[in-house]
């Protein structure tokens, strides 16, 4: 399937009650090629108003969160949230409309092909990674899923409510500037040159 064509799907999707509430889908945002993922938990007011993930009092956070390790969402991430649509008065996603929404971040996963996927906060994390995971506990861990790199650090929205989990949410970001580092100086890598009868050739890997 193509970005075309999944994009409307969902905004024609109804398999789950949340479908009813929307003034807007909110799909996803950033470049389509991204190495970094990073995944809330749904949309609030102000996403179902613009139909963009994170663009609230969060989102102004998590941009400069971002901007700080030198990444933008216009340049080099993606955003999307577990699921796509308001749910009512901010609460948390029901397990039953994760599941029905989580098929399409899948999909989205596969188009981008990111090396890196972050949870931000509990509903990301214990969706995507661990059922039982601890934000407390285990944020900045690097877990090896399915060829991605995943790790789950604080939600902005809990950065706004406590600010002294800024400091660990710092380091957070650091291992994860350090992970992009790695994995795209890998790719970037120039393939080593060899002298063959004074022609330079590219050895094999
Ligand atoms: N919080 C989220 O988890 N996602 C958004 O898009 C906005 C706020």
């Amino acid at each position: 399937m193509d970005w075309e064509c999944l994009r409307a799907i969902c905004e024609d999707c109804h398999r789950c009650p949340l479908g009813q509430g929307r003034t807007n889908l909110v799909f996803g945002v950033g470049n389509p090629r991204a190495e970094i993922l990073f995944v809330g938990e749904g949309p609030g007011e102000q996403e179902d108003l613009r139909g963009e993930p994170f663009v609230g009092k969060a989102g102004i956070l998590l941009d400069k969160m971002l901007a700080c390790i030198g990444l933008s969402r216009k340049e080099n991430v993606y955003i999307a949230n577990i699921v796509k649509c308001r749910p009512p008065h901010n609460r948390d996603p029901l397990p039953e409309e994760r599941t029905a929404c989580l098929p399409y971040l899948r999909e989205q996963t596969r188009l981008i092909r990111p090396k890196i996927i972050i949870c931000l906060g509990k509903v990301a994390a214990t969706t995507l990674i661990d059922p039982n995971f601890s934000i407390m506990r285990s944020h900045g861990v690097w877990y090896e899923r399915k060829g991605f790199w995943m790790m789950a650090t604080f939600h902005p929205a809990a950065l706004l409510r406590n600010e002294n989990l800024k400091r660990d949410a710092y380091q957070d970001l650091l291992r994860i500037r350090e992970k992009y580092e790695e994995l795209t100086a890998e790719t970037k890598k120039e393939p080593p040159v060899a002298e063959t009868d004074g022609k330079k050739e590219e050895t094999e890997k």
